[in-house]
Parts: structure tokens; C-alpha cells; sequence
């Protein structure tokens, strides 16, 4: 059990230890500070499943470094290119107010670093505390690129809830015994969909359950009577996963670095790019077991996944050193794979603290209302090929109807330097044309394709409806907005009613987030307010939907005021 202090040169330190699981006792001399991290991409053999491979990570990690830092401070990464790959960095759920240049997705506020070539990400975290995380965006170099973000409250600024005895970052990924690169690529090439992972993990460890494991599982030794705060981050690239620990409850506090009125519940539900930071309260007296921390996917969709399960350990530090061994092992009891009653249920739970001190500021007049399409559709195959996705076509997903090409020039700076012509235009669809979304499937699968952004002026309140369609078969799909938190105002199945479902909205407490799960047959209704001039990329965070085009950009334009525009960029921005 480590205790540490956030000085600069502990955060040095940090980043070349790798088995460091509690955080706590943490203390800090400075209010909002500058701190410095450099991450190195380098190449490094990783072992599991008794499968050695070559990887893509940070500093020679896996998972990458931890973040440390407070409400209020500045982080400056230096991101160093020693591999052959391109590399960008996002930093997932940072607001990055007219700091775009620092979010990171390829080609959308950036060109990705060139093998050789270096990148400093300068950004301020304003008003945000909680667990956020990191990972590459660019292609699937996420599945190896990724790492937390602890951002503790100002200084002096308690929790609203009891001060955890030990903090834990659990950060779900998972694993491949193949390239990532590689089965992507094949992927793209075929049409068809790509294979399957071969483990979940926590913290990087696949844990007992898999072949040749049980040396790589994670633990977590407590002591009876405290409180320990989880932060649980799913990072894993194409899986929605369910969360239990044997014999214990879980309390939930905060969603994607807010907080929310606690609640108990056994058993979560993470996407990826989520994130929720949970109170366990362990037993007050020493058990006579050990328990079993469980994750296993939520699948909706039609296609193959991975259906296997993580566990790590979770054991009593017992004084007198009883035969842990001997001890009977208990398992939790998660959720059946398709429990779709389980996800609403428990997304339904998620309210905002909406208090004097957190409140919950939901946009009351609307500016704009749209309603985007969400799911997956086919495009035709090339002549004298054949295909492997639906009927011999190609696997591609769109929001409203478009599936996103992505340009091989960044975004955000063709808006800057006023050059859209030939990268994108500013005509994004919403709307579509009405149809029964969620009914008997259309005989017309294809999806249009375009670079096409939707534009925002400055302080524009914007509702949206995310509806998904039964075209290929209804799928739950965790959607991320980069730039902005949102407010999740209502959920429902079927098609959205636009002149019943606005009733029901939420406008008191709803949950305040940045990645959320659209109902399978259903609709999601998210609020939130245009107020950072920026090119902010919006996708499905299944990232195979994200690589078959379920993604899209909005442009947000300057305020009239001075400091309400976007900053010039930085000089040593990467070029394409
Ligand atoms: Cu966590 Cu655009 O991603």
C-alpha cells in the first residue's frame, strides 16, 4: 500500500512504477499548479494469456501512466513519437475550453504525431473533479494506449461524501492476442466484422479465469471496516460491461467526473469512454472468504463478442496471517449478457446532485432541436470483390444517415485558417426523414458518406434526440461528445414522440455527463450549451462503429467577445 504527497517530483517517480493500485493520504502544498508529464511512445513485449506481443505504449506501460492532478491546476504532456505508428492523444472528458487544439482526436483538431516528432498538450481543467481518463485516438491504438485521470477537488474542498480511507483507479481494458492494427485493417478491407478480443482485463490483468492467468490478476487487499473509493473507468474498445463485487454493495457517487446523488446498488453498468467513481465499504469484521470482483459484456448487437469475464481478487488483510488459500472464494452474480431491463433501470438512477454547491444548470430554452439517427448500415462492396458484411456488402454505421470520411487534413484547422473547401462542409443533416426507426428493418441498408459538420453559433442551447435504428438490428451505442458536458433529460423505446416524450424530461436532476448509452430500440435526449468555439468530434465509443463511420463533428464558431474565441494554435502543432 503506497502513500504518496502530489508533489512534481512524486508525479516524476510515478511514471515509472507500474504496480501501484491504492492511492490515498494524498496531500498538496500548492493551490492550482502546472504539472508536467512526457510520454514517451515506444514499443514494448507485453505477456498474457501466455502470448507475448510487441505493443504500442506509453513509457513502456500497460496500462499507461496515471494523471494525477487537481481542479483548477495546468497540464502540460509532452507526447514523444518513437514508434512508426501515427499518435494523437485525447484526454476523454476534459472540457478543454478554447484549448481544442489540446483535445487530441486525428484529423478532427489535430494531425497525428509523425514517427520522430513531439507534441505538447497545454490545458487547463476548469471546473471538472472526478475520474476522466486518456487514451490514443487514432485508429485502434487505443486498445493499448490508455490510462487515468485523477483530478482531485481545489484544495480545502471536501467530497460530498466522507473522506475514502484509500482511492483505487480500476481501469477495464481489453486485450488481444493479435495485433489491433492488423485486425482492423483487415476488417476495413473485407467489410465484414473484425474478430473478437481475447480478454477483459482490470488494470491489465485478465485474471483467473482465463487460460494460463491466474499470476496476472489483479488484487485488491483491504482492511475491514473502511472505505474505499473505486474509480472505475471502461476503457475496453468495443464492450459495454457489467460490474459486481461478491457479497458487497457498492455505492455510487459520480459519472464521468460529476457527481451524482449516491445510491446502492450490486452491480454497475460502464460503458466505454465511461466513467463512475464508487464508495465500498468493506465488511467490519475480518470474513472467512475472499472475494471475486467480476466484469462481463452487455451485448445488444447482432454480432460475435467476446463473452468472457475478468476477475480480480478482493482480500482481507487478516493481522495474523490466516491461509488465505484455504479461504472459500466467492463470486458475484452479474447480470444475464442481453439484460437490457438491468441498463434502463439503473441508468434511471443516475440523478445530478443539483444542490447549492452542485447544481444542475439544464438549458431551459432551446435554441435548436435535433434529432440524429444512430446505427449501422451497409455500403456497397467494390466491383470484382467479394465482401464479407451483410449479403456480400460492407459493414458501415452513420449518424443520420451519414457515414463519416474522415479528412486527411485536421478540422479545426481549416476552420481556423477559413479553408473548409475540400475538407468538409457545413451541412450536417438532422431530421431525417421521418420513418418508423425502430420497426420491421427497410430494404435499403446503404448509408450516405460525407465529412459534413454541424455548425453551432457561440452560446447556442442545443436539444438533442440520439434515436436508434433496427436497419441492421437495434444495438445499444455508448455515444461521447468531445468539448461539452450534457445533460441526459430522458430515455425511451421505440421511436421518439416529439409531441408525448418532452413531458417526461428531466429538467431538475438529471444526470450531467459526457458518454451515454442510446437505448437499444430506443432514444436518448441529451441538453447542453454551445459555449466553446471549437470543432468537437461526437461517436459511438464502440470503437468498431467509430472505425465503420458512426461519428460526427460539430463546429461551435467565436462569441463576439474576446474571450470567447477560440486561441490561436500552438507552434509546434503537428503537421499532416
Ligand atoms: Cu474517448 Cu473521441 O473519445
Amino acid at each position: 500500500m503506497t502513500t504518496f504527497s502530489l508533489s512534481k517530483g512524486f508525479m516524476r517517480t510515478l511514471m515509472f512504477v507500474t504496480a501501484i493500485f491504492l492511492i490515498g493520504g494524498i496531500s498538496e502544498v500548492n493551490a492550482s499548479a502546472t504539472r508536467h508529464y512526457t510520454f514517451n511512445i515506444t514499443l514494448q513485449n507485453v505477456t498474457r494469456l501466455c502470448h507475448t506481443k510487441t505493443m504500442v505504449t506509453v513509457n513502456g506501460q500497460f496500462p499507461g501512466p496515471r494523471i494525477f492532478a487537481r481542479e483548477g491546476d495546468r497540464l502540460l504532456i509532452k507526447v514523444i513519437n518513437h514508434v512508426p505508428n501515427n499518435i494523437s492523444i485525447h484526454w476523454h472528458g476534459i472540457r478543454q475550453l478554447r484549448s481544442g487544439w489540446a483535445d487530441g482526436p486525428a484529423y478532427i483538431t489535430q494531425c497525428p504525431i509523425q514517427t520522430g516528432q513531439s507534441y505538447l498538450y497545454n490545458f487547463t481543467i476548469v471546473g471538472q473533479r472526478g475520474t476522466l481518463w486518456w487514451h490514443a485516438h487514432i485508429s485502434w491504438l487505443r486498445s493499448t494506449l490508455y490510462g487515468p485521470m485523477v483530478i482531485l477537488p481545489k484544495l480545502g474542498v471536501p467530497y460530498p461524501f466522507a473522506k475514502p480511507y484509500k482511492e483505487v483507479p480500476i481501469i477495464f481494458g481489453e486485450w488481444f492476442n493479435a495485433d489491433p492494427e492488423a485486425i482492423i485493417s483487415q476488417a476495413i478491407q473485407t467489410g465484414g466484422g473484425p474478430n473478437v478480443s481475447d480478454a477483459y482485463t482490470i488494470n491489465g490483468l485478465p485474471g483467473p479465469l482465463y487460460n494460463c492467468s491466474a499470476k496476472d490478476t489483479f488484487k485488491l487487499k483491504v482492511k475491514p471496516g473502511k472505505t474505499y473509493l473505486l474509480r472505475l473507468i471502461n476503457a475496453a474498445l468495443n464492450d459495454e460491461l457489467f460490474f459486481s463485487i461478491a457479497n458487497h454493495t457498492l455505492t455510487i457517487v459520480d459519472a464521468d467526473a460529476v457527481y451524482v446523488k449516491p445510491f446502492q446498488t450490486n452491480t454497475l453498468l460502464i460503458t466505454p469512454g465511461q466513467t463512475t467513481n464508487v464508495l465500498l465499504k468493506t465488511h467490519s469484521n475480518f470474513p472467512n472468504a475472499t472475494f471475486l470482483m467480476m466484469a462481463r459484456p452487455y451485448a445488444t448487437g447482432q454480432g460475435t463478442f467476446d463473452n468472457s469475464t475478468v476477475a480480480g481478487i478482493l482480500e482481507y488483510e487478516h493481522p495474523s496471517k490466516v491461509h488465505l488459500k484455504k479461504l472459500p472464494l466467492f463470486k458475484p452474480t452479474l447480470p444475464s449478457l442481453n439484460d437490457t431491463s438491468f441498463a434502463t433501470n439503473f441508468s434511471s438512477k443516475l440523478r445530478s446532485l443539483a444542490n447549492a454547491q452542485y447544481p444542475a444548470n439544464v438549458q431551459k430554452n432551446i435554441d435548436k432541436h435535433f434529432l440524429f439517427t444512430v446505427g449501422l448500415g451497409t455500403s456497397p462492396c467494390n466491383q470484382n470483390q467479394t465482401c464479407q458484411g451483410p449479403n456480400g456488402t460492407r459493414f458501415a454505421a452513420s449518424i443520420s444517415n451519414i457515414s463519416f470520411v474522415q479528412p486527411t487534413t485536421a478540422l479545426l484547422q481549416s476552420h481556423f485558417i477559413g479553408k473548409s473547401n475540400g475538407v468538409y462542409s457545413p451541412d450536417f443533416p438532422y431530421s431525417p426523414n421521418w420513418f418508423n426507426y425502430t420497426g420491421n428493418p427497410p430494404n435499403n441498408t446503404k448509408v450516405g458518406n460525407g465529412t459534413k459538420l454541424m455548425v453551432l453559433p457561440f452560446n447556442t442551447s442545443v436539444e438533442l434526440i440520439m434515436q436508434d435504428t433496427s436497419i441492421l438490428g437495434v444495438e445499444s451505442h455508448p455515444l461521447h461528445l468531445h468539448g461539452f458536458n450534457f445533460f441526459v433529460v430522458g430515455q425511451g423505446f421505440g421511436n421518439f414522440d416529439p409531441n408525448k416524450d418532452p413531458k417526461n424530461f428531466n429538467l431538475v436532476d438529471p444526470v450531467e455527463r459526457n458518454t451515454v448509452g442510446v437505448p437499444s430500440g430506443g432514444w436518448v435526449a441529451i441538453r447542453f450549451f454551445a459555449d466553446n468555439p471549437g470543432v468537437w468530434f461526437m461517436h459511438c465509443h464502440l470503437e468498431v462503429h467509430t472505425s465503420w463511420g458512426l461519428k460526427m463533428a460539430w463546429l461551435v464558431l467565436d462569441g463576439k467577445l474576446p474571450n470567447q474565441k477560440l486561441l490561436p494554435p500552438p507552434t509546434d502543432l503537428p503537421k499532416c
